[in-house]
């Protein structure tokens, strides 16, 4: 798991490199909508967070087997799930096509692959072989490679070569320090603007499934809305949450002041506070360069905890038993 998450800026170059077979055509869609759900589905959110300020139609990320309502035939559908085997998002992929949506599929296999073949959609192969989550440049990049590739946004090239010169072990010991203090806390990770949310989503993840503990994760500005409130827990509870606040570098100014006015009314109560700042140039790299970071900490965090970060018994048996189920 370790070399998988120190490959990460390697995977982003590969993965721009990955094409569609058969091409994508050229197309103008109204709306891109993607499914899939949790490793498989951070990269609909990442895109989102991409595009929300440059492209011209929304993107709506789907983690539900329906597929949404107002699809058409000006939609285009990224259906995304490693195994291809989700059966999520092979429902909501078979009523996008019914609906008359253009589909892309991206996928190591399976039966995603096997029926995109049938209709002869285009669809991405990613290298087989790794845990879902481990394949996020795999199952993100790609969708921006796509839309570039189908004239519907610009290229990402220099992006990406931005972000593939992210030095992971620059991260290192910045993770496994913060992974000594996470041990036997909650970690409650905060985005301080929109624009990270996956990322902070991504945290949470990575520590649930690589780390095996519990975490939450929400973002600013909406926080100060309700859960600020929420800080008003018995003081043993509070000092049992670990606060990580994630900044961007680029984020507007008003809201390193709400971060701050927060810090003092409501986090002053948790066990632990740590923050950090995106680096790099680019949007993309701004987002992969906390992700790298995060996906460290879990990691290390595991090895603290004695726990295997690869294995997700829990998930696989879950799978299992649905399976098992009419
Ligand atoms: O990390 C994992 O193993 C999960 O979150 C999976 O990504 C999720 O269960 C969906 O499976 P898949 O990625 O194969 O569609």
């Amino acid at each position: 798991m370790l070399d998988l998450v120190m490959g990460l800026p390697r995977m982003v170059a590969e993965a721009w490199a990955l094409s569609a077979d058969p091409p994508v055509p050229p197309m103008r869609p109204e709306v891109v909508v993607t499914l899939g759900l949790g490793g498989s589905g951070i990269g609909g959110d990442l895109l989102r967070s991409v595009l929300a300020d440059e492209a011209p139609f929304p993107v709506i990320g789907v983690k539900d087997y329906r597929a949404p309502a107002f699809l058409s035939r000006d939609a285009l559908v990224l259906a995304c799930s490693y195994s291809g085997g989700t059966e999520e998002t092979l429902t909501a992929y078979e009523q996008a096509v019914s609906a008359g949506a253009s589909c892309v599929v991206i996928t190591s296999g399976g039966d995603l692959l096997e029926r995109a073949r049938r209709r002869g959609h285009p669809a991405v192969v990613v290298p087989k072989g790794l845990p879902p989550r481990a394949a996020l440049a795999y199952l993100f990049i790609p969708m921006l490679a796509v839309l570039h590739r189908a004239g519907a946004v610009r290229s990402f090239e220099a992006e990406v070569r931005d972000a593939a010169r992210l030095d992971a072990d620059r991260y290192r010991a910045r993770a496994e320090g913060l992974a000594g203090r996470l041990v036997e806390r909650i970690p409650v990770i905060y985005s301080a603007t929109p624009f990270l949310e996956p990322v902070a989503q991504r945290w949470k993840d990575q520590l649930n499934e690589n780390a095996k503990t519990f975490a939450v994760w929400n973002t600013f500005p909406e926080l100060n809305h309700n859960e600020t409130v929420g800080w008003g827990v018995d003081g043993s509870l509070a000092r049992s949450l670990h606060v990580i606040i994630l900044h961007d570098r680029a984020q507007p100014a008003r809201l390193g002041q709400r971060v701050a006015i927060t810090k003092e009314i409501a986090f002053h109560r948790a066990g632990g506070l740590d923050e950090f700042t995106s680096e790099g140039e680019h949007k993309l790299s701004r987002l992969l360069s906390l992700i790298l970071l995060g996906d460290l900490v879990s990691w290390s965090l595991a090895i603290k905890r004695d726990v295997d970060p690869t294995p997700v018994a829990v998930i696989d048996e879950l799978k299992r038993r649905l399976a098992a189920q009419p």
